[in-house]
């Protein structure tokens, strides 16, 4: 096993699944960001985050829609290849849209591979426990590494009457230690745990050997992952609470644009130095063969 530091930039590599493993056995915290677009994805890799998910909630954030349900296989492609043309380290995560892997196991492997075949990730991820171990194990011995997703899954959101936190009574937070295990069993190389109690999350964490990915889900996960228009306060319809703001980009582009706006009114852009010229002598003749 090397002993490099894991995130030491002079001898950054590509992060794989393994790396996943080895931070978490070293106990180095896992970054994963969200990304739809191939400016975003490029920056996230300059920043050296361990992981892009190309999540579903594009289609809250990006398209528009009240929920992530009408996300479409080629909704997802499409912003997936863009990221996978920005990003050269981090490893790349597909998510797969609703009724995509659902209804059907050779349905579910196919679409996995398509991720892998015709977008440029390295790995899909799918939300749901136990009813899901039949499709993670089939597309796990396709080849395709799975991450899970398990506590608030959003493509259920209809299921728990809204977007609440899960597993806060003693029976739901066993079920979710045992779907935890289960998926695990399966093959799952990381699970997404999203708006679960820090203390289940925590336990969980200790009892999987496969690294934890935290979202509202404590500190005691073995990394964190937020969407990337909440951090940046780009998305300003609805914050969930466990979001932390990093910038205020909404806001900032709101004051460009009306700057923009004041500055084309007044005539103020475009100025001397955003302009082409021609030379005299070039402009008369042209002149003198005007009609
Ligand atoms: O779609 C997404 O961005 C996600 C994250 C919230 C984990 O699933």
């Amino acid at each position: 096993m090397s002993t490099l530091p894991l995130d030491s930039p002079s001898t950054r590599q590509k992060i794989t699944t393994r790396s996943y493993r080895l931070k978490k056995q070293r106990g180095v915290p896992i970054t994963m960001l969200t990304a739809y677009d191939h400016p975003t994805a490029l920056a996230l890799d300059q920043a050296g985050i361990d992981s892009i998910l190309v999540g579903d909630s594009l289609g809250m954030v990006v398209l528009g829609y009240e929920n992530t349900l009408p996300v479409t296989m080629e909704d997802m492609l499409h912003h997936c290849r863009a990221v996978a043309r920005g990003a050269q380290y981090a490893l790349l995560i597909g998510d797969m849209p609703f009724m995509s892997y659902q209804a059907d196991v050779p349905d579910a492997v196919r679409n996995a591979g398509r991720f892998l075949q015709e977008a440029g990730m390295d790995a899909v991820k799918l939300e749901g426990g136990r009813e899901r171990v039949e499709a993670i194990r089939a597309i796990v011995g396709a080849g395709i590494p799975v991450m899970g997703h398990l506590g608030l899954t959003p493509q259920s959101v209809n299921q728990f009457g809204g977007f609440r936190a899960q597993g806060r009574t003693a029976a739901a937070a066993r079920g979710l230690l045992e779907d935890a295990l289960l998926l695990e069993e399966a093959g799952c190389f990381s699970i997404v745990l999203e708006s679960v109690p820090e203390r289940l999350a925590e336990l969980v964490s200790q009892r999987l050997e496969i690294p934890t990915i935290g979202i509202g889900a404590g500190a005691g996960c073995d990394g964190q992952v937020l969407v990337t228009h909440d951090m940046l306060g780009l998305f300003d319809r609805f914050t969930p609470r466990f979001v932390k703001h990093y910038a205020n980009l909404h806001e900032e582009m709101e004051r460009a644009f009306s700057a923009y706006k004041a500055d084309v009114k007044s005539r103020a852009f475009p100025a001397e130095e955003h302009t082409f010229s021609i030379s005299d002598e070039e402009w008369q003749a042209f002149l003198a063969k005007l009609d």
